[in-house]
């Protein structure tokens, strides 16, 4: 019997990275292709679909050079979750793509709330209208772009558009479905109600699927200019966070993750839709059938550290960094930063905050800032599994993920800012693992998505929480938890110059 592999494609927001998993969940080669981010005015952020594709299939191609000596069973699809592609009646992109973490659509929130009532819409969408959503970025073209959407036939995700290219189906599936903001959560499907009153046609929407169901196969073309054969299924797959869950085996209640990618997720599993009422955290349809999870976001997590490295400190590397700020203590001699540079969702919801370094004086070094900005954004991980608790989902079992979250530092800091025991994988694949598992499942080699994970992901080390620093921590966050209402109505003052 031949070899068989597995393929996870992530359409991340950096780059796409396509990995070959053999069927135990070893990554035996990867490929990450970049792309740039165009950001056009203060806290826009967009992306040229197109370079997302090339670079699929750039990646795609030195992978597939690898499984010779086998054959590739299935893919999956995983991607940066609630960012707007648009097609005409040709499929061409009618304008570039409106990331995630754009947040240019408040007003058109308010306008979704009116429309629809924030109750109802929490009701059937399981969350209130935010502007890092599909619906809202939609709105935004309807009201601001009406040549564009005039033109849409089609609405897809980062994903999603892959899988067409891939395939020729338009296809979703629930997971990434579920941050469009236009899905019954509880239903698993399109909300007929909510796009009627936003005006959006429901042949523009892709079919829906669950995540490890078969969405479509590799087409002939596509075959020839990347090395897959004909006929390969490739799998609903999942939003890069439903992936990342079952890439680290979060796929019953109880079990819980963080990741620091560009964005910081703190993310719980629950096999019924918990929804915080004040909207704080998003109840999302998990990769699981019939079952749904609960996450809390952090917009720049990775990306604060990255804009603080490239601006400010880029004549060190990253290992150089976590040394320096290791022989600093505990709070950086009274610095805090509170890391909203796209504005912030958990919980304080607001798209007009801005980051802040608090407490800056002239005994400290870019080292200090460096350490702030790590200690900031695990604070703000920190009240997403504070908001996590409220709701009543268990993260006892809390493991960590995502190309940010290598640093040993940082996951010591994380575990003792938590105050929770916290564990690595031997993966640090997540999101290309989950996606490669779902692919498998859809290919029948997993006879499920908990049987794919029982043999696909491993724990690497566990991390126990160090109770002194966490109460060190604690009195930061205490400080940390009051600066943002304190100069909230600035940021609106800001915002109108
Ligand atoms: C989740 C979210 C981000 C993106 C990042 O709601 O917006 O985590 O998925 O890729």
């Amino acid at each position: 019997m031949s070899k068989k592999y597995l393929i996870g494609i992530d359409v991340g927001t950096s780059g796409t990275k396509c990995v070959l998993f053999d069927l135990e969940g070893n990554a035996i080669t990867s490929c990450t292709e970049e792309y740039p981010m165009y950001q056009p005015q203060n806290c826009w952020a967009e992306q040229n679909p197109d370079d997302w594709w090339n670079a699929a299939k750039a990646a795609l191609a030195k992978v597939t050079e690898q499984a010779t000596d086998g054959e590739i069973a299935g893919i999956g699809l995983s991607g940066q979750m609630h960012s707007l592609v648009l097609l005409d009646k040709n499929n061409e992109v009618i304008r570039p793509a409106i990331l995630w973490c754009d947040q240019r659509t408040a007003k058109d929130c308010e306008e979704i709330e009116s429309i629809i009532g924030r109750d109802r819409l929490i009701e059937i969408t399981a969350n209130p209208a935010l502007p890092g959503f599909t619906a809202s970025k939609i709105m935004w073209v309807k009201n601001n772009e009406p040549e564009n959407f005039e033109k849409i036939e089609h609405i897809l995700l980062a994903k999603d558009f892959i899988r067409f290219k891939l395939t020729g189906e338009f296809a979703t599936e629930v997971s990434d479905a579920s941050g469009m903001q236009l899905l019954d959560i509880a239903g698993r499907c399109w909300s007929k109600e909510v796009c009627e009153k936003l005006g959006v046609k429901m042949n523009w929407l892709a079919n829906v699927y669950e995540s490890c169901e078969v969405t479509g196969r590799v087409t002939a073309e596509i075959a020839k200019v990347t090395g897959l054969t004909e006929g390969t299924p490739v799998a609903g797959g999942g939003g890069d966070n439903a992936c990342a869950a079952i890439g680290t085996g979060v796929c019953k209640n109880g079990k819980a993750f963080t990741t620091i990618g560009t964005s910081g997720v703190v993310f719980a599993h629950t096999s019924s839709p918990k929804i915080d009422p004040k909207g704080r955290i998003h109840t999302f349809c998990a990769a699981v059938p019939g079952e749904w999870h609960v996450m809390g976001v952090t917009q720049a997590a990775g990306l604060s550290l990255n804009w603080f490295r490239n601006n400010l400190a880029s004549d060190v590397s990253y290992a150089e960094i976590d040394k320096e700020c290791e022989k600093l203590p505990i709070g950086c001699e009274k610095l805090i930063y509170l890391p909203y540079l796209m504005g912030e969702r958990t919980p304080i919801l607001d798209s007009d905050a801005r980051g802040v370094f608090f407490g800056l004086s002239a005994m400290h070094t870019k080292y200090h800032m460096a350490r702030s900005v790590i200690e900031g954004v695990s604070y703000s991980l920190y009240s997403c599994l504070e908001v996590l608790d409220e709701v009543g989902v268990e993260t006892n079992d809390m493991a960590l993920c995502g190309g940010g979250g290598k640093s040993r530092f940082w996951h010591e800091m994380i575990a003792d800012v938590y105050g929770k025991n916290v564990k690595t994988m031997l993966s640090n694949e997540g999101a290309s693992l989950g996606a490669a598992i779902l692919g498998g499942v859809a290919a029948g080699v997993y006879s499920s998505v908990a049987d794919g994970c029982e043999k696909a992901v491993k724990e690497s080390s566990s991390i126990s929480a160090n109770m002194k620093k966490h109460s060190e921590y604690m009195k930061y966050y205490g400080v940390y938890k009051n600066i943002f209402p304190a100069v909230k109505e600035c940021f609106k003052d800001l915002k109108v110059i």
